[in-house]
């Protein structure tokens, strides 16, 4: 009845992440996925870019414009700038008839406040959505990793993104354990800013960082090395220069990181009931996010903790692809009103 009364408006799965933002339409699948970062006007609270365009401004706008991430570590830090930026992404992702309120199924971190979840909750109302249903990110990766999460089985996801890296075993339909720590993508970039200023006396912006990570990162040597010509700023001389670097530096100037990580992955593993351990034992664990796309994650996590690890098909998509198995079914999106009410 709400459907002939409000016109056709598609429910949605969205993934609203630190570092990017993924759209999933009942019926259509995944339509959207931008960077979540937002160009505001400082003196009159316009937004001026979104998504891509706005990504392009990070460390180019003039001073009146701010170009930035609204969210940090995983959690709403700018609230206008979220809600304006999530208003324009459902607005994309729509046919919707103008006026029509679309059901919302959002993902949120496990660790996420009270607070923190009223803000998704307001932003994603004030951005048109009749219902917002949360659930947490590991629910929706193991689903969307295709993870039995219905049987009594221990499951185990781990889900590397921009802002954090979560740890989770479930089992009947539920989260058993689950551990968060604010380290993962972004920190990363950080890490590769902090080794260039310090070995080279170069100051190279956090894009420039993300691109070295992305091109020649590795969690484990390479087997050859590789190269890789970045420009930045002398900071002794103050003009702009142009470096090589190599795979084994970058290797070595992420290990700390890294190793949190796998720290991080093994804490997870002994937080696991025994049955539970038993199982992920024998049937591995799997890794997700786009920071699990750094080379030989998986074979470094796999020796470290002596258990098969699989990558699934597609890191950045997973968790809004089990935002949207979420939507297909009644029963969990019945479960998730009653948890989050
Ligand atoms: N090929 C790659 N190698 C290494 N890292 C990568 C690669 N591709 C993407 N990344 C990193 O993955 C991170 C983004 O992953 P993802 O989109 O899963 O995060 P998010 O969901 O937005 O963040 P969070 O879940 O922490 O809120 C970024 O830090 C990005 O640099
Ligand atoms: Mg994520």
């Amino acid at each position: 009845m709400n459907r002939i009364r409000m016109g056709f408006s598609p429910d949605l799965g969205i993934d609203l992440g630190t570092a990017n933002t993924e759209v999933f339409v009942k019926g259509r699948g995944v339509v959207l996925q931008e960077p979540s970062v937002v160009a505001m006007d400082q003196g009159t609270g316009e937004m001026i870019a979104v998504g891509h365009q706005a990504q392009q401004m990070i460390g180019r706008a003039p001073s009146h414009v701010q170009a930035a991430h609204p969210l940090k570590d995983g959690v709403v830090a700018h609230f206008d700038a979220t809600r304006a930026m999530l208003k324009h992404f459902i607005n994309q992702s729509g046919h919707h008839r103008p006026g029509s309120r679309p059901r919302v199924v959002i993902g949120v971190p496990t660790d996420v406040t009270g607070v923190e979840k009223l803000a998704v909750k307001e932003a994603v109302a004030s951005a048109g959505a009749r219902e917002c249903l949360l659930v947490e990110e590991p629910m929706a990766a193991a689903l969307g990793a295709g993870l039995p999460v219905r049987e009594p089985v221990g499951n185990m996801i781990v889900d590397v993104g921009g802002g954090t890296c979560e740890v989770a075993i479930l089992s009947l339909d539920g989260i058993v354990s689950a551990t968060s720590r604010r380290i993962a993508g972004n920190e990363m970039d950080e890490a590769i800013v902090r080794h260039v200023r310090r070995t080279y006396n170069m100051m190279i912006g956090q894009r420039t960082a993300e691109a070295v990570k992305v091109a020649i990162g590795s969690a484990f040597p390479l087997d050859q090395e590789e190269t890789m010509e970045v420009r930045g700023r002398d900071l002794v001389a103050g003009l702009p220069k142009t470096l090589t670097l190599t795979a084994t530096e970058i290797q070595q100037a992420l290990a700390g990181l890294v190793n949190k990580i796998v720290a991080t992955i093994r804490a997870g593993l002994e937080a696991a009931p025994p049955e539970l351990a038993a199982d992920i034992m024998d049937r591995g664990l799997v890794i997700t996010g786009g920071g699990a796309l750094l080379r030989n994650f998986d074979r470094l996590v796999s020796a470290e903790t002596g258990i098969p690890v699989f990558r699934t098909v597609d890191p950045l998509l997973t968790v809004v692809q089990g935002t949207g198995l979420v939507l297909e079914d009644h029963r969990h999106l019945e479960v998730l009103r009653r948890r989050f009410r």
